[in-house]
């Protein structure tokens, strides 16, 4: 065989090959978002001595990694071997309205990664392994590990200030009334919900320490709101004109959204609207961002993200009937439910 003439190349062995390294890239981007690399660029571009520097890194490492992430348009290095900020960088800021840091690294921490490496076992038992790593169920470790509680609730912030303009702006809400956000988060969607329609109030319902970070103090919605914490297994506020349940439902399997559902349907009149706002997924094997979201509820909560009539039968065991699914122009869609006849 003649070692010299490089054989063809297998396009295949090099695709799988990049896709099951995939993790070195998530762990590339996790290490620049920590050290703060995006912020230190952004009165301008920096050679790498500068940023090992600032970061307390080590240069050679540094360069590699960010020459792996320019592979992916995050950064960008010139001919002069400075790195610049790229669009996708941006987002890495830790300083910008826009910043997607803290969903970066919610979605690399170790309590969605730990499990997810032993996704095999998951897949065998049907089960998530969170609570054998972490010795409670999630929500239940985020309430006893302040901490990851609250890099959790910042994540989720971080994520949602992508989505809560869009999905407020989607839907037509009623003119007057008031509107309960059950785990609401810190409210984003509640506050662009408020904002769009000057005629209604607002009652952001999560879990004590969460409504403790919330950001509806602010001047344009004064007098507008309350925060109450509560458990939606056992209650929400009654007689409400619209529960909003954002990335909700997905946390949680088929009997404990029919808990879920069954409280709010209690809650509800005649005329309330209850709007699950979540990924409704194609069930062949159309690409959807909800498709690896699925797989991170598989691993970390015994959720699972849903197709309209996963969602339609969900309703109807909770008294509800589904009305009609709103897309929002992101990765979630409105699923509107009303009290059934
Ligand atoms: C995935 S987050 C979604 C947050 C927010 N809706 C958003 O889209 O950004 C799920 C939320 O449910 C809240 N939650 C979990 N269990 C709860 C319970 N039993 N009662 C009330 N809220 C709960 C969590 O605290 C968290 O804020």
């Amino acid at each position: 065989m003649d070692h010299t003439t490089p054989s063809a190349p297998d396009p295949l062995a090099a695709h799988l090959t990049d896709y099951a390294l995939s993790y070195l890239h998530s762990a590339a981007l996790r290490t620049a978002a920590r050290i703060g690399v995006a912020d230190h660029l952004a009165d301008g571009p920096r050679g790498v001595g500068e940023l090992a520097a600032l970061t307390g890194t080590s240069e050679g490492h540094l360069r590699r990694i960010l020459r792996l992430l320019a592979t992916k348009d995050v950064f960008r290095e010139d001919d002069k071997g400075a790195f610049h900020l790229t669009p996708l960088a941006e987002r890495l800021r830790s300083d910008t309205p826009s910043s997607l840091r803290e969903a970066v690294l919610m979605a690399t921490d170790d309590s969605f990664t730990r499990p997810a490496a032993r996704l095999e076992d998951s897949v065998r038992t049907g089960r998530s392994v969170f609570d054998e790593i972490y010795g409670a169920p999630f929500f239940e470790y985020l309430s006893r590990e302040p901490s990851a509680g609250e890099a959790f609730d910042r994540g989720m912030a971080s994520v949602s200030t992508g989505e809560d303009d869009e999905v407020a702006a989607a839907y037509a809400f009623p003119e007057k009334g008031t509107v309960v956000d059950v785990g609401g988060g810190r409210g984003g969607l509640l506050h662009r919900t408020l904002v769009r329609n000057p005629g209604l109030t607002g009652i952001l319902y999560d879990r004590d320490a969460v409504l403790r970070g919330h950001s509806l103090d602010v001047p344009e919605l004064a007098g507008r709101w309350e925060v109450r914490p509560g458990d939606f297994f056992t209650s929400v506020p009654a007689g409400a004109d619209v529960y909003l349940l954002k990335r909700i439902l997905h946390d949680w399997p088929d009997e404990d959204c029919v808990r879920i559902l069954r409280t709010c349907r209690a809650g509800m009149t005649a005329g309330s609207r209850l709007l699950a706002v979540d990924s409704v997924i194609p069930q062949d094997n159309t690409p959807h961002p909800g498709k690896a979201l699925d797989v991170l509820m598989m691993t970390t909560l015994n959720g699972q993200e849903r197709g309209e009539e996963e969602f339609r039968r969900l309703f109807a065991e909770a008294g509800l009937r589904l009305v009609r699914v709103v897309p929002t122009g992101t990765a979630v869609s409105i699923v509107e439910a009303a009290v059934a006849a």
